[in-house]
């Protein structure tokens, strides 16, 4: 983790206030609930927060796959800039017109936080991918199987040509993994958003796979968006990264900035209660209590009721996301305001 002096960013993806809820027959959950974020041309952007903080919702969101109804995006904006002028608001397209088909695995890829929920049980491994390259990038058959190969061989899978024909419960937890980014990166995909993508596999293999991010990230230019309960693997991966709150950022910041110099107490909170490589932490202090839950009406600051340093204001306002410093760091805390 060391600081690097930084080009001048150029923001490829842009979410701005974006609220995605779900209206149940007893409740509405306000999973995202505003959140805002940038991702910049060839970087790595961390998204980090305690389980059920909208993380997934948010990416999910990006790929235009949350179902509607029980879903619905009710407000804000997910702009893709493209190589020229263009922008596209991929809140506003149709969620199953030929728009997003494009954009989703053609622009932007996913790997999915389950990988068997995305690989097809009854499908080759070769067919998977194939199908992927003929939507998007040529239309002959061959060509496509040829390019699934390269893409197995790229992730360090052995004997390429004969997995081609295997199915995914062929396959270990990690070799599935690694098909998933196979898949997400067969069209070279400008963003790639990747949620938890080691979580389910061992330390060493959970390496590997980051590694062959990273190396696959710079020989195709795109960007990540990495979703990930683990400091230790943004502290690792990434340039930036955004902590959620209860489907909100809370705190934004380079990652140098963001492990030395915490501005938010759930941030501070977070950085306490796990062990971080290269950050030295006296003794692990859990955050007391729990996040709320994502239907309740809550006024003020969500953390509020969690907080060591809680003021009046705190229990009556909520506060904004505000740059603290003019170095980038962003909080959303009444302590900085
Ligand atoms: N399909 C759905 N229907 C109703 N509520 C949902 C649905 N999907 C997610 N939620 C709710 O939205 C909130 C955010 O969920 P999300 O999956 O984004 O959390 P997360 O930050 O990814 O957590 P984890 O770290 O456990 O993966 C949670 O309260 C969750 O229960
Ligand atoms: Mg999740």
């Amino acid at each position: 983790m060391e600081q690097k002096p930084k080009a001048a960013p150029e923001p490829l993806l842009e979410i701005k206030n974006l609220k995605t809820y779900f209206f149940l027959e007893r409740a509405t959950v306000k999973a995202v609930n505003g959140v805002n974020l940038t991702l910049d041309r060839q970087s790595t952007l961390g998204v980090v927060g305690e389980s059920g903080c909208g993380k997934s919702v948010t990416a999910h969101s990006i790929m235009r796959l949350i179902k509607e109804p029980p879903g619905k995006i009710v407000e804000g904006e997910i702009l893709l800039h493209g190589d020229g002028k263009q922008t596209v608001d991929l809140a506003k397209l149709n969620r199953r017109g030929p728009e997003i088909r494009k954009i989703r695995g053609g622009q932007i890829a996913m790997i999915f936080q389950e990988p068997m929920t995305s690989l097809n049980p009854l499908r080759t491994i070769g067919d998977q991918i194939a199908e992927v390259v003929l939507l998007h990038q040529t239309s002959n058959k061959k060509q496509a199987m040829e390019r699934a190969e390269e893409m197995l061989t790229r992730v360090h899978i052995a004997e390429p040509r004969q997995r081609l024909h295997e199915y995914p419960h062929q396959l270990s937890g990690g070799m599935r993994q690694r098909v998933m980014i196979a898949l997400a990166l067969s069209c070279n995909p400008k963003i790639l958003v990747a949620d938890e993508p080691t979580t389910a596999l061992d330390v060493t293999v959970q390496a590997q796979i980051l590694e062959l991010m990273r190396e696959l990230q710079r020989e195709f230019d795109s960007s990540i968006l990495l979703i990930t309960h683990n400091l230790g693997v943004v502290s690792q991966m990434t340039d930036e990264i955004a902590v959620m709150y209860l489907g909100k950022v809370v705190e934004f910041a380079d990652v140098y900035t963001l492990f030395h110099n915490p501005k938010h107490p759930y941030t501070e909170g977070l950085l306490k209660s796990v062990p971080v490589l290269g950050r030295k932490t006296k003794t692990l202090v859990p955050i007391r209590g729990m996040v709320p839950n994502a239907s309740e009406d809550i006024r003020g600051c969500a953390f509020a009721e969690r907080c060591p340093h809680r003021m009046q204001i705190c229990n009556e306002q909520t506060p904004e996301l505000k740059s603290v410093n003019g170095n980038g760091q962003l909080v959303a805390c009444w302590l900085h305001a």
